[in-house]
């Protein structure tokens, strides 16, 4: 493909194409600043590619989603979440031998350092569960300090996605005042996760097939999203080369927003919200369609996918089945329904291609699944750590890779003297 040819006051410019994989066009615009003294403009970066990635393939339009080259249908229905994890930070699929070592490996790194049960101790019992796991995995790099050696990022790796888990179960234990329950090695990653969540000391506790099979497919559909808000927050702090752990807190963070993984819980309060008000969704979506209420429609829309997601697919067909095999019904869901039909045939989501995405019903699975709402946006975290880890190594490994430090367009007052405090 020919560059592109950018004119500006009178002079021309001409400016390197490149191609993806996916016959996707960049115009490279590195050396602009240099040679124009002009930069890019694109606040909240939709137009703006940060990197080269060989990780995951988004086309919005027609709601394609790949992870690694496999379509996300597929890792869904077919995949389970240790095989994605060793998919995203190893770049392949495994073999039975890898499978079984990888398994291995994050079933041995599960327990968290005793002095760190400490620190659960001095959060207070109603603090979200999100602040706790940005704070908790920074402090992992207090414990497993990192290093260059490539064996040891590796081994830093397998501890966060081994740990992480624990973290998150100690985390909801402390918010309801329970004893801590340990991992157990006997268990899946998915099933070790929901025992240290739900087992109680004086009881036995099952594995729910149901749920485990439930809880992993939704955990493999958040794995990764490309050039996301917090992914990129994710690179942006990797790219001063600050650790593994702290990268990954920042990114836990940045998801917490509720314009992004803190939807899922804003989600699923808004629709507790408008079946305590009689269940009358027409108001609701009213209030979603006059700016000045304030109110959007939670769960709606997307930055990338401007015709449907497919996660949200995949979820609405699972939030049925789940519910139908667990014996459950929950009213919540024909809100949900309720207001997708009238969201889809409404002028205004319509003509702004605003549709339900990947938190509009994996909320209503997590409550079936017995999740409690604060933790959704954990749940979110849990899922998307692979992900994170991969475009964080990935950037490390890249040999390009300079600092993230974006440019601005100054619009403030232009140079004045300080006038001191007693003459103004
Ligand atoms: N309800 C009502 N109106 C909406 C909604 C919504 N959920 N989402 C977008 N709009 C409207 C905007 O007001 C805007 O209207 P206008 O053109 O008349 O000004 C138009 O649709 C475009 O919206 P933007 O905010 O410009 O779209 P953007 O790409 O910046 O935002 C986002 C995407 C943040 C997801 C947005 O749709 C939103 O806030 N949705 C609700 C929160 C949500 O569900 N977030 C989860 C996203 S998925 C994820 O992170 C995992």
């Amino acid at each position: 493909m020919s560059n592109a040819t950018l004119n500006l006051n009178g002079k021309t410019y001409e400016l390197p194409v490149i191609v993806g994989s996916e016959n996707e066009v960049g115009v490279n615009v590195t050396k602009l600043r240099g040679t124009s003294g002009a930069i890019a403009y694109d606040p909240g970066y939709g137009n703006t590619g940060s990197c080269q990635s060989a990780i995951t393939f988004i086309n919005g339009e027609e709601g394609i989603l790949r992870y690694r080259g496999y379509p996300i249908e597929q890792l869904a229905k077919q995949s389970s979440f240790v095989e994605v994890c060793y998919l995203m930070v190893n770049g392949k699929l495994p073999n039975q031998a890898e499978y079984e070592t990888f398994k291995n490996t994050l079933t041995r790194h599960t327990l968290l350092h005793e002095d760190m049960k400490k620190f659960f101790e001095g959060y207070p019992r109603g603090g979200h569960p999100m602040a706790v796991m940005s704070s908790m995995v920074t402090s992992l790099s207090a414990f497993y300090p990192e290093s260059d050696d490539p064996e040891a990022i590796n081994l830093n790796i397998i501890r966060l996605i081994a740990k992480f888990k624990t973290l998150a179960a100690f985390a909801y234990k402390k918010s309801i005042g329970q004893p801590y329950i340990y991992p157990r090695n006997d268990l899946s990653y998915t099933g070790d996760f929901l025992h240290m969540m739900f087992a109680v000391p004086a009881e036995p506790y099952e594995v729910s097939p149901i749920i485990e099979k439930a809880l992993d497919m939704l955990l493999i559909l958040h794995v990764d999203h490309e050039q996301n808000c917090s992914t990129s927050t994710v690179r942006m702090v990797g790219s001063s080369q600050a650790n593994l752990f702290a990268s990954i807190s920042a990114g836990i963070s940045a998801l917490w927003g509720p314009l992004h993984g803190g939807a899922n819980q804003k989600v699923l309060e808004m629709l507790e919200m408008i079946q305590a008000d009689g269940g009358d969704y027409s108001k609701y979506m009213d209030m979603a369609k006059d700016k000045s209420s304030g109110f959007r429609l939670m769960g709606f829309g997307h930055r990338v996918y401007k015709n449907f997601d497919p996660r949200a697919l995949i979820l609405k067909e699972a939030a049925d089945d789940v519910l139908s095999e667990l014996g459950k019904e929950d009213p919540l869901l024909d809100i949900a329904r309720g207001l997708e039909d009238i969201a889809l045939n409404d002028d205004y989501f319509v003509s702004r291609k605003l549709y339900p995405n990947v938190d509009f019903y994996s909320g209503i699975i997590y409550r079936a699944l017995g999740i409690p709402v604060d933790m959704f946006t954990v749940m979110f975290a849990l899922g998307r750590l692979p992900g994170w880890i991969a475009q964080w190594h990935e950037m490390r490994n890249d040999p390009s890779m300079r600092i993230n430090r974006p440019r601005q367009i100054y619009i403030g007052e232009g140079a004045r003297d300080y006038v001191s405090i007693d003459k103004r």
